[in-house]
């Protein structure tokens, strides 16, 4: 589809976000966006979960397809007007099935939750039995919390891991699936920083005639830089997000074979949601876009590189590495041995400008500490600048570097890698 017929003088406006204007218009709010900005370039970004998108998919989260309304799927819309979301639509769900291997791919998931909701929609009844990782364990809040959804309409049996290892212990999902005869197994979670064995995962979901689902939220990045190992050809479902690695917008994706592709479609709308985000929707073709290049997979790869350095880095400081080390862009790391406890190491380090999240623990109820490289590695930060976070980050645990020094210390590395050189 070709948009030539879109005057020259008129490009400039319609293409994206205009911030001089609103700085014009509402300085107040500007502020705040300049403020996060701040925030965002002078300190370092070590929340698993986030990462710093490219300006193209900017543009494309603040393009005019906000103002789109597209009830149902390209060529079967309830609303006008959708000749050219359409085409967005169709080419992020192209670039999503060549990117993993799909036979089919649903973009139009709100949020991650969003997408595992469709997929329970899809596959599963109220009260049916559901066997995902417990959240002590690291499950997601949809793998069965009370406070969610899924804890409320499904009954949940949650797996765990060895509280040795912190590996998936894969003879006691066989054994919890053999004895409750789940109708979906769920892999995936918000903290394991080893790879996934999807083959036995699928394996056991056979055995017991369960749907398998997998929760790739975390490293669908990672495979779409083919630096993890892709669930697409093991799970029924793969449920996932479009930001994280991945490193789209903030959203949701659904991907799983032809005879499911329908089923999925109509759980994602009009089962439990209404009209889809275009301008999402375009920025993830971008983004998708992006992944496919080689310079996203050197990128997943450095993702990993730099993570594994950090936890050597710091076992080498003498905090405690679960799993005792990584597969992926993540760790969690156990700060008790330096003396101090998850939550205040957290609060501590967010003085010092280091941005993480506290995490569920292997073995007993202390928190640990959950931390990424996504964002720091598309920041182009490699093994050095690891070793010098490795290194602050413990002098800051052990009170030996004050929270100010840190802070400048922080500071200066940060500005050395502008998320967003020239703004
Ligand atoms: C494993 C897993 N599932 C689902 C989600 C939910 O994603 P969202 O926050 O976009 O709803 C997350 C987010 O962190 C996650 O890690």
């Amino acid at each position: 589809m070709s948009v030539t017929h879109v005057p020259e003088a008129v490009r400039p406006a319609v293409a994206g976000a205009d911030f001089e204007a609103l700085r014009r218009q509402d300085p107040e709010l500007a502020e705040i966006l300049i403020g996060e900005l701040d925030r965002q370039s002078t300190t370092l970004q070590l929340i698993a979960a986030e990462n710093f998108t490219s300006p193209a998919v900017l543009a494309a989260l603040g393009s005019p397809l906000a103002n789109k309304y597209a009830e149902g799927y390209p060529g079967a819309r309830y609303h006008g007007g959708c000749e050219f979301v359409d085409v967005a639509e169709r080419l992020a769900v192209d670039r999503a099935t060549a990117l993993f291997g799909a036979a089919h791919a649903n973009v139009q998931s709100h949020s991650g939750s969003s997408a595992v909701l469709a997929a329970y929609a899809a596959l599963l009844r109220p009260g049916d039995t559901v066997l995902a990782m417990g959240l002590p364990f690291g499950g997601h809040l949809t793998h069965g919390s009370p406070a969610n959804f899924s804890g409320r309409w499904f009954d949940f049996v949650g797996y765990g891991v060895d509280a040795e290892t912190g590996l998936i212990d894969y003879e006691q999902v066989r054994t919890l699936a053999r004895s409750h005869r789940p109708k979906a197994i769920v892999c995936g979670s918000i903290s394991y920083p080893r790879h996934i064995d999807y083959a036995a995962f699928r394996e056991i979901a056979d055995e017991v005639g369960a749907h398998l689902i997998a929760d790739a939220a975390h490293p669908i990045g990672l495979v779409a830089g083919g630096a993890a190992p892709n669930p697409v050809p093991y799970a029924d479902v793969v449920c996932a997000t479009t930001h994280k690695v991945l490193r789209g917008p903030r959203g949701g994706m659904i991907l799983c074979g032809g005879e499911l592709a329908e089923r999925i479609d109509r759980a994602v709308f009009p089962f439990t949601q209404g009209g889809a985000q275009m301008h999402t929707i375009a920025a993830k073709a971008v983004a998708f876009g992006e992944a496919a290049t080689p310079a996203f997979a050197a990128y997943a790869r450095q993702v990993v590189a730099n993570a594994r350095v950090l936890a050597e880095r710091l076992a080498a400081e003498g905090l405690a590495i679960t799993t005792g080390g990584t597969d992926t862009h993540l760790l969690t790391v156990d700060p008790a041995p330096l003396g101090v406890e998850g939550r205040t190491a957290r609060g501590r380090l967010a003085a010092a400008g280091m941005v993480l999240d506290t995490c569920a623990l292997p073995h007993g109820d202390a928190r640990g500490l959950r931390l990424g490289t996504a964002a720091l590695t598309t920041q182009g930060m490699g093994e050095t600048e690891m070793a010098r976070v490795a290194k602050l980050f413990a002098g800051v645990l052990r009170d030996e570097t004050d929270s100010k020094t840190a802070r400048e210390e922080v500071r200066e590395l940060a500005g050395g890698f502008p998320p967003y050189p020239g703004r």
